[in-house]
C-alpha cells in the first residue's frame, strides 16, 4: 500500500480523546510523567502496520507503545535512558497468558504473607539486603521502612519472571509509601518530608500485586481474536536512543511511534528517585545523558544540546526505518520555554524525513503532565 493511502486512514481520527477515559490496563499502576494515552499508539499501530511488523519507540518511557504493539501482534523494540523505565516496561511485556502470571503472582504473594504470619509478622532481614543508597529514615516512617525492608528481602530471594513482576509491584508503591507528599519533593535534591506518616506498606504492596494481576487479565481480555501465545517478542534496551539505534541494522523497522522529551519541562530520571535508590541506579550517571532534562535548562548551551541530540536521533530513526516505513512523532511545546518545533522539523528534513501530515491535539486537563503543556502535535513522516 502507498504511504499516502495508509496515512489517509488517519484523517478522521479524533486525536484529542477528550471524553474517552479508557486507557491501557497497565497505565496507572506506576507513576511515570509524560506518558502517552494508549489510544494514540493503538490507533497508529492498527492503521499503519500489520501483525508481524516491527514497531520501535526510542523514548519508550513507561512502555505504552510497546504494550500496544505486543497486544496487537507486532514485535516491539523500546529504548530509554531511564533504568526505571526499562524495569517498568519489561514487567508489562511478559508474553505469556495471564493465568500463568496470576498463578505466579498469587503464589509469591501468599508465600510472602504466610511466611510473615508464621514468623509473627516479620520476615528476618539480613543487613546486606537493603541497598545503602536507600534513604530510609529520610523518606519513610520507621514502621513503613521496616515493612519495605521485609518486602525487599523477600523479593531479593526470587528469580526470573516472579522477581520481575514483584519488583514492578514494589517500585509502584514507593511514592505512596513515602512521607513526602509534595510532588517536587521526589525530584528536587534538597527537600525532606515535613513529618513522617505511617503507610501500611504490606497492604499497598499486596494491592499493587493484585492490580498487576488484574492488568494482565484485562490485557488478555482485550487481545484481538487472532492473538497467539506466546505473544510477539518485545525487546527493551537501556541507553541513549541514538547510541542504541546505531547498533540496529538499517531498514528493519516498519513503524516508529515516539514522544521525545520536551525541552526543559520534566526530569524523568529524577522523577523515579525512590525506585532508583532501591534498585541501585545512580541518578547522576543517568541524568547526565537525559535529553532536555529540566534540571539542565539553565545551562548556556542547554537548548542547542537538546536540538543536536534530537538531530542525531532523527538521523538514526530515518536510517532504521524501512523505505515504506512511517515515523509518528508526538511533540509538545511548553508555554514557558523555547518553541523547539521549527528546529525539530528542520532536523527531520535534514535526516531525509518527509513531513506527510500533522494533527494538533488538546491534552485533557486531568492528563496534563505539566500545567504549561496544553497542546501537542502529532507529526507523520515518511522516508520517501
Ligand atoms: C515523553 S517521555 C516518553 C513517554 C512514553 N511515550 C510513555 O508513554 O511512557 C520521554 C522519555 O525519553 C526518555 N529519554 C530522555 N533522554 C533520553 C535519551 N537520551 N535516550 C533515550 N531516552 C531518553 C525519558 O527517560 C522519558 O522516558
Amino acid at each position: 500500500m502507498k504511504i499516502t493511502d495508509s496515512l489517509s486512514k488517519l484523517k478522521n481520527v479524533d486525536w484529542d480523546y477528550l471524553g474517552d477515559q479508557s486507557d491501557s490496563p497497565f497505565a496507572n499502576l506506576h507513576f511515570y510523567p509524560g506518558r502517552f494515552i494508549s489510544q494514540i499508539p493503538a490507533t497508529l499501530i492498527g492503521r499503519l502496520s500489520k501483525p508481524g511488523d516491527t514497531v520501535l519507540d526510542p523514548y519508550c518511557g513507561s512502555g505504552t507503545t510497546l504494550v500496544e504493539s505486543q497486544r496487537l501482534g507486532r514485535h516491539a523494540i523500546g529504548i530509554d535512558i531511564n533504568p526505571t523505565s526499562i524495569l517498568i516496561s519489561r514487567a508489562k511485556l511478559i508474553p505469556i497468558r495471564h493465568l500463568r502470571i496470576r498463578n505466579l503472582l498469587r503464589g509469591r504473594l501468599n508465600h510472602f504473607l504466610d511466611q510473615r504470619l508464621t514468623l509473627g509478622g516479620k520476615i528476618p532481614i539480613s543487613p546486606v539486603e537493603t541497598p545503602s543508597a536507600v534513604q530510609l529514615t529520610k523518606w519513610y516512617h520507621p514502621t513503613t521502612a521496616a515493612q519495605l525492608k521485609e518486602i525487599w528481602a523477600y523479593i531479593s530471594s526470587l528469580r526470573g519472571i516472579s522477581k520481575e513482576l514483584m519488583e514492578f509491584a514494589f517500585s509502584g508503591i514507593l511514592m505512596q509509601a513515602c512521607s513526602e507528599t509534595r510532588h517536587w519533593g521526589y525530584i528536587c535534591d534538597n527537600t525532606r518530608p515535613i513529618e513522617h506518616r505511617y503507610i501500611d506498606a504490606i497492604d499497598i504492596f499486596s494491592n499493587s500485586v493484585k492490580k498487576l494481576e488484574l492488568a494482565y487479565a484485562n490485557r488478555d481480555a482485550d487481545l484481538p481474536p487472532s492473538a497467539l501465545f506466546p505473544l510477539p517478542r518485545a525487546s527493551v534496551f537501556l541507553g541513549d536512543a541514538t547510541t542504541v539505534m546505531q547498533n540496529f541494522t538499517a531498514h528493519t523497522v516498519d513503524l516508529i511511534i515516539t514522544s521525545p522529551p520536551y525541552f526543559g519541562v520534566i526530569d524523568y530520571v529524577k522523577s523515579q528517585r525512590l525506585a532508583m535508590e532501591w534498585f541501585g541506579f545512580n541518578i547522576e550517571t543517568f541524568r547526565a545523558s537525559e535529553t532536555g532534562a529540566r534540571s539542565k535548562r539553565h545551562r548556556i548551551a542547554a537548548y542547542s544540546e537538546y536540538i543536536s541530540e534530537l538531530d542525531g536521533a532523527l538521523r538514526e530513526m530515518a536510517r532504521v526505518l524501512k523505505p515504506d516505513g512511517v515515523l509518528a512523532l508526538l511533540v509538545g511545546k511548553s508555554a514557558t520555554r523555547e518553541d523547539p518545533l521549527p528546529d525539530l522539523l528542520e532536523a527531520a528534513r535534514r535526516a531525509g524525513l518527509h513531513l506527510q501530515d500533522e494533527f494538533s491535539r488538546e491534552i485533557a486537563q486531568g492528563r496534563r503532565q505539566a500545567s504549561s503543556l496544553t497542546n501537542e502535535t502529532l507529526y507523520l513522516f515518511s522516508r520517501s
